[in-house]
């Protein structure tokens, strides 16, 4: 196992890339088992989680190959339905094959997740989802089988909140359902508007992308996609609050400033400087920033993947701030570990009160989750002293070459072997 080490306290300067957003890419790979045949997906994130969804299609017996960023998959010739749980434990979102798999094949078998680090994360949405539809499920030795007699049949499925990757799954099985299928209250994710621009592009029929109700008419046949992954929002995000935290002024470039409503606003509301242009975000931190209250949503609201990194730049801000965690109920791991480096903060229910103080020190952390992990970052970037982050495998899942981008900033960030 790896460990990062930080020498903080230094200010940040310059321009970092974004890379294809790991959310999105997810469900753009799923997606390919819908239609043999060679697919095309450019702009993929070398990452952790891409590699694992690669992994499980291989067992499925799709081919791929990598070509820069491109990846080129074929799932011509599919010979097993099945998703162990080897695979889904390491990664939730493989429950993403459950719906593309029972819509071409009429049956699949997928480990259920079980719990996981930030909340309980049941995926009984999806399981209704595909039930309204047509389908029979087992449960069974901690796996979920599905089948369907004939084909999928369209129906109405509403969720009692919006679902990422449970809109992702019905929008994937319905594709190629018999008939129309309505998703009320969908999720608006961008990552969504992908999936659905991937699917139509193999000749889908679907309605409504952007907003909370998508109407599907159901295809016999797709053909394959040729797709761009957009830009990592939370990337995005992230390195736009490192700099602000850390001061500085520094372009992050080849993102989509138009998927991140909500932060540039509060970031903006912070004192930072921020000006968007079509494809990149300048930030800088002219004096020491204001405290603002937060509240994660779902989009276009506060994305609850960078509540963590936004609570760090509260931990310098002036007075208090209010951050509410509405999306999951233990999202607040990083708290133990940033007080370790001095920070202020107490939990009362789901919301975490921050007091601003002048600075953080650098100490010994562990990383527990993807996005906590990430804060860590941000927090040692900043803090007086060296920081070591352990467990940076966590990082790994969900940022491309984060100590390599850091450094072309001017962050003294090395990685060295635990
Ligand atoms: C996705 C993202 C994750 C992000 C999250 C919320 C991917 C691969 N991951 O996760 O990074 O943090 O959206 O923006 O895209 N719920 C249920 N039953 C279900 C499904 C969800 O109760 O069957 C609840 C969840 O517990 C949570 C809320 O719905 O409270 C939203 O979760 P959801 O959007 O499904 O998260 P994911 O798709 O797993």
């Amino acid at each position: 196992m790896d460990k990062l080490i930080i020498e903080g306290a230094r200010k940040l300067q310059g321009e970092i890339r974004i890379s294809g957003a790991k959310n999105a890419a997810l469900p753009l790979i799923a997606a390919t088992l819908l239609a043999p045949g060679w697919h095309v997906i450019h702009n993929v994130p070398d990452l952790r989680d891409t590699r694992t969804i690669l992994v499980l299609l291989e067992t499925l017996g799709a081919k791929w190959q990598r070509e820069g960023s491109t990846l080129l998959i074929n799932t011509e010739s599919l010979n097993n339905f099945e998703a162990s749980y080897d695979l889904v434990k390491t990664m939730r979102a493989s429950i993403l094959v459950l719906g593309p798999l029972l819509a071409r094949m009429g049956k699949t078998r997928v480990s259920l997740p079980g719990g996981c680090a930030i909340g309980a994360r049941p995926i009984d949405f999806h399981l209704q989802g595909l039930k309204i539809m047509g389908a029979t499920l087992d449960l069974q030795d901690g796996y979920v089988t599905a089948t369907v007699k004939k084909h999928l049949t369209g129906g109405h499925v509403y969720f009692d909140v919006p679902s990422v990757t449970g809109t992702e799954n019905i929008l994937m099985a319905s594709v190629l359902a018999k008939g129309e299928t309505v998703i009320k209250n969908a999720a608006r994710e961008p990552e969504v508007g992908n999936l659905i621009d991937m699917l139509i592009s193999m000749g889908a029929k679907i309605d409504g992308k952007g907003s909370d109700r998508l109407i599907i008419q159901g295809v016999k046949k797709l053909k394959p996609a040729e797709i761009t992954t957009i830009p990592d929002r939370i990337e995005t995000g992230t390195y736009l609050i490192a700099v602000g935290t850390a001061g500085g002024e520094a372009t992050v470039t080849n993102c989509n400033p138009s998927h991140l409503p909500a932060l540039t606003e509060k970031l903006r509301a912070a004192g930072l400087i921020i000006k968007e242009s079509e494809d990149s975000i300048y930030v800088s931190r002219p004096a020491k920033v204001q405290s603002i209250d937060i509240k994660t949503q779902p989009y276009p609201g506060f994305p609850t993947d960078l509540q963590a990194q936004l609570m760090v730049l509260m931990t310098l801000a002036n007075g208090l701030s209010v951050i509410t965690e509405t999306i999951f109920e233990n999202r607040f791991m990083h708290v133990a570990e940033l007080k370790r480096m001095g920070a202020e903060i107490k939990i009362n229910g789901n919301s975490a009160i921050v007091k601003g103080m002048d600075q953080l020190t650098g100490a010994r952390v562990m990383a527990t989750d993807l996005r906590a992990s990430a804060s860590l970052v941000v927090a040692a970037l900043a803090a007086h002293g060296t920081t070591e982050i352990s467990r940076i495998y966590h990082l790994e899942r969900g940022y491309e070459d984060m100590a390599g981008k850091l450094q072309t900033l001017g962050a003294r960030v090395r990685r060295e072997k635990e």
